[in-house]
């Protein structure tokens, strides 16, 4: 039988794995500290969106989802805002998709030198996509990595500690 003390810790644990992403993506832990700055207030959207998109790169399915459970309001809303708005896109156009993070902890640690060398060798920018459509190249504010600085996310995988050689080494299979 199990003790009224053990079922409260039981209960406890269950809460805390279900306030969090099942993909165990430490991203959307970045996004639930706005979510609960803001007391998981439905007016906070665009601001959360606004924290999405610069933690994700963009604003894809998974997470408009996300947001409208954790803010209590019918992902139609949501979706309503996140389309109004040019700021926000909601899915990146290339069929690959680099996001390299320039968060303070990436940034110490060179991401600047990863951005450089990936817009180098895929001549383009952040934001932009490759003529062909093969990649898509974002920048994000700390994707919740930053034990791993630097860190990139390769089709929604993160890798940690990249080098500029590491990121183009990858990025040469797609392009
Ligand atoms: S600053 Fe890059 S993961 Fe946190």
């Amino acid at each position: 039988m199990v003790s009224p003390t053990t079922q409260t810790a039981v209960e406890r644990k269950t809460k805390v794995v279900k306030s969090e992403h099942p993909s165990g993506d430490k991203r959307f832990k970045v996004l639930d500290v706005t979510m609960k700055r803001n007391q998981n207030r439905p007016d906070a959207l665009i601001e959360v969106l606004h924290k999405a998109q610069e933690i994700f790169g963009y604003l894809e399915e998974d997470v408009l989802l996300y947001v409208a459970r954790k803010l209590k309001l019918p992902i139609s809303k949501v979706y309503g805002v996140a389309t109004f708005y040019h700021l926000f896109s909601l899915k990146p156009s290339g069929e690959h998709t680099c996001i390299v993070c320039l968060g303070t902890a990436c940034y110490v640690k060179g991401a600047g030198a990863l951005l450089n060398a990936i817009e180098e060798y895929a001549h383009i920018h952040q934001g932009e996509t490759t003529g062909d459509g093969k990649m898509s190249l974002i920048t994000a504010r700390c994707i919740g990595a930053c034990g791993l600085a630097p860190a990139a996310v390769f089709d929604g995988k993160v890798a940690g500690q990249q080098t500029p050689e590491l990121l183009v080494e990858k990025v040469k299979d797609w392009l």
